[in-house]
C-alpha cells in the first residue's frame, strides 16, 4: 500500500529536476521561504545528541560523531551543523543529483570543510554504508522526494547505530484554520510564479507545491517511522507547522 495520497508522486526521478534548477536552487530557497528555510535548518541542531555512541580513548566523549545527510543538495544542512560544532569527525552527504553537489562542494570549499565533509552520489533507497554506521542521519526537504518512502527511511534505519538520531525536516501543514489558508494559496500562486520567473522552470515550482499537498505529515508520518522500527518519536512544528522536525532513535 502507497503511503502517498496522490500516486503520481513523488516523482521516481525528481533529482533530474533539482539537477536544473540547482544554480538557482539556494537563491530560490530564501526567497520563497521568506529568509525562513536556514533558521529551518538551523533548528536540527537542538536535537543532536551530545554525546559520541562510540567515544575514542582520549578524547571529549561528545567528540568524533559521524553524521550523514541524506538528499543533501547543496549541503546546506551539513553547513549548518558543522557551523561551531566541534563533536562533530566526520560528515558524509548523498545525493543523486550531481549539480546540486557540485554546487555543495563549492560552498564546502569556501569554508574550508572539504575535509570533514564528503559528497557521493547516490539514493537514498540504496545508501553506501554498512549498517550501523552513523550517529546521525539527517535529511531536510528531501524524504517528500524519495520515490519510496519507507525503503528510504529502511535505509536510513539501517544505517544508523543503535541509540542513534535520525532527524527528519520537511514541510508540513499548519493547523490554523486562517495559516492553512494563506499557506494553501501562496503554495498554488506564489511558488510556481516566482519559481518560474527566477529558474525559468515551471514545472520544479509546480511539482513543489503538489508534493507539499501530497506528504503525510504529522501524526501519520510518526505512525510510518514507528512502523519502520523508530522509538522516541518526537514531533516539533516549526512557523505554525510550515515545517517539521521529526526527530527518532533507533
Ligand atoms: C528540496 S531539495 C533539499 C536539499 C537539501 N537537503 C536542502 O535542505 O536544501 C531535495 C533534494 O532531494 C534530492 N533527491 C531526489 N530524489 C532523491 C533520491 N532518490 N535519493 C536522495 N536524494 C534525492 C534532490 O536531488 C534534491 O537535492
Amino acid at each position: 500500500m502507497s503511503t502517498h495520497q496522490n500516486q503520481d508522486l513523488p516523482h521516481p526521478d525528481s533529482w533530474k529536476m533539482f539537477n536544473s534548477i540547482a544554480p538557482r536552487y539556494d537563491l530560490l530557497n530564501r526567497i520563497l521561504s521568506l529568509g525562513q528555510d536556514m533558521r529551518w535548518r538551523h533548528s536540527l541542531k537542538q536535537f543532536l545528541p551530545a554525546r559520541d555512541l562510540s567515544p575514542k580513548r582520549g578524547r571529549s566523549p561528545f567528540w568524533g560523531q559521524v553524521i550523514l545527510d541524506v538528499a543533501t543538495g547543496t549541503a546546506d544542512v551539513l553547513i549548518t551543523l558543522l557551523q561551531d560544532n566541534t563533536d562533530i569527525e566526520k560528515a558524509y552527504g548523498i545525493d543523486p543529483a550531481f549539480n546540486m553537489l557540485e554546487i555543495g562542494l563549492k560552498k564546502l570549499k569556501v569554508l574550508k570543510l572539504e575535509d570533514t565533509v564528503t559528497l557521493l552520489q547516490a539514493d537514498a533507497c540504496h545508501l553506501p554504508f554498512p549498517d550501523e554506521s552513523f550517529d546521525v542521519v539527517t535529511i531536510s526537504f528531501g524524504i517528500r522526494n524519495v520515490p519510496d518512502l519507507r525503503l528510504a527511511l529502511l535505509e536510513m534505519y539501517r544505517v544508523t547505530k543503535k541509540g542513534g538520531e535520525v532527524l527528519i525536516l520537511e514541510f508540513s501543514k499548519p493547523k490554523n484554520p486562517l495559516l492553512k489558508c494563506g499557506h494553501w494559496i501562496y503554495l498554488q500562486t506564489m511558488v510556481p510564479l516566482v519559481g518560474f520567473c527566477f529558474s525559468g522552470n515551471l514545472k520544479a515550482y509546480s511539482y513543489l507545491n503538489k508534493s507539499i499537498q501530497a506528504f503525510p505529515y504529522g501524526d501519520l508520518f510518526c505512525k510510518i517511522l514507528k512502523q519502520m522500527g523508530f522509538i522516541n518519536i518526537k514531533e516539533h512544528r516549526l512557523m505554525g507547522g510550515i515545517a517539521t522536525i521529526y526527530a527518532a532513535q533507533k
